[in-house]
């Protein structure tokens, strides 16, 4: 059985649209939702990601600015601009694209955000909130995960579903996600011991262990639904994610491809709470 591809590209252009119609209804009231990006430092896959939600702001007509700094900034002045962000009325959200340079305290900046303006829902208030059930932002990857599992109906309630990876970008809220929507989650890292056991039980099995091609076919239980989060730059300079792709789907039901699968989701899910945002601050 070769699997059904959950095609990311499509679910984003799809939802991008919508959007478009969400901002000209706010633009009637004279709301434009907006977004301004920090990027601190010179890291090559960063500025990529930076450039690209810049130009989807763009794409459906959202305001956006984009902020740059040297990786020798004084942390101050980064603390400094996003005070001015949470008092500026265009901005609706703020987000630091991480990793911060290694002088930062990472923590302290995501606090230093207002959390309405969190759209990246990393503020621990709002960690908490998604914690309790409760999400007022969901980080925007495993949000995309979401979509994509709503939109191909895929029921999660009752399902073994396992993670590997553990980072709070990714890791951490998609197991909170899976939780709430009622699977039996697993959280697993490349480290765990005898892994292939635990992801062999997994209908939905989630790879966000940054590995290329980590995830193998052996480790893949018949007709599971296979999520790849991975985005890996190979010597070749081709992508591919953290699933043996071309092995994979003969073995699972569903898999995401890379390029084309989670990555669009993600930027389409920041406009998402871009807009969220604004419609909130302007009473909707
Ligand atoms: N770095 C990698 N993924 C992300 C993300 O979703 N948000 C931010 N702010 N930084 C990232």
């Amino acid at each position: 059985m070769t699997a059904q591809i959950l095609d990311g590209k499509v679910l984003a252009q799809r939802l991008r649209a919508g959007f478009r119609e969400q901002c000209g209804a706010l633009a009637v009231r004279g709301v434009r939702p907006g977004l301004a990006v920090i990027l601190v430092g010179e890291d090559a896959a960063s500025k990529v990601y930076v450039h690209n939600k810049v130009k989807a702001c763009e794409d459906v007509g959202l305001y956006s600015e984009k902020l740059v700094y040297p990786a020798d900034i004084a942390p101050a002045v980064v603390l400094d601009k996003i005070a001015e962000l949470n008092a500026d009325t265009k901005v609706h959200g703020i987000l630091v694209q991480l990793p911060l340079p290694a002088h930062f305290d990472e923590a302290a900046v995501l606090e230093a955000i207002a959390p309405k303006k969190d759209v990246d829902g990393f503020h621990a208030e709002n960690v908490g909130a998604l914690a309790q059930g409760n999400p007022r932002f969901i980080p925007c990857t495993p949000y995309g995960v979401m979509k994509m599992f709503e939109q191909s109906e895929i029921d999660l309630s009752g399902k073994e579903a396992v993670v590997i990876g553990r980072s709070n970008i990714v890791g951490k809220p998609m197991a909170l996600l899976l939780i709430n929507a009622g699977a039996t989650v697993t959280v697993c890292n490349s480290r765990t011991r005898e892994l292939r056991a635990h992801t062999r039980r997994a209908d939905i099995l989630i790879a966000a262990v940054g590995k290329p091609r980590f995830v193998t076919a052996d480790m893949i239980k018949p007709g599971a639904v296979v999520i790849d989060v991975g985005i890996n730059r190979l010597p070749d300079g081709k992508l591919c994610g953290d699933v043996d792709f071309d092995a994979a789907r003969e073995i699972a039901g569903q898999i995401t491809p890379v390029p084309g699968g989670v990555g669009p989701m993600t930027i389409t899910m920041l406009l998402a709470n871009t807009i969220e945002a604004a419609e909130r601050e302007s009473g909707k």
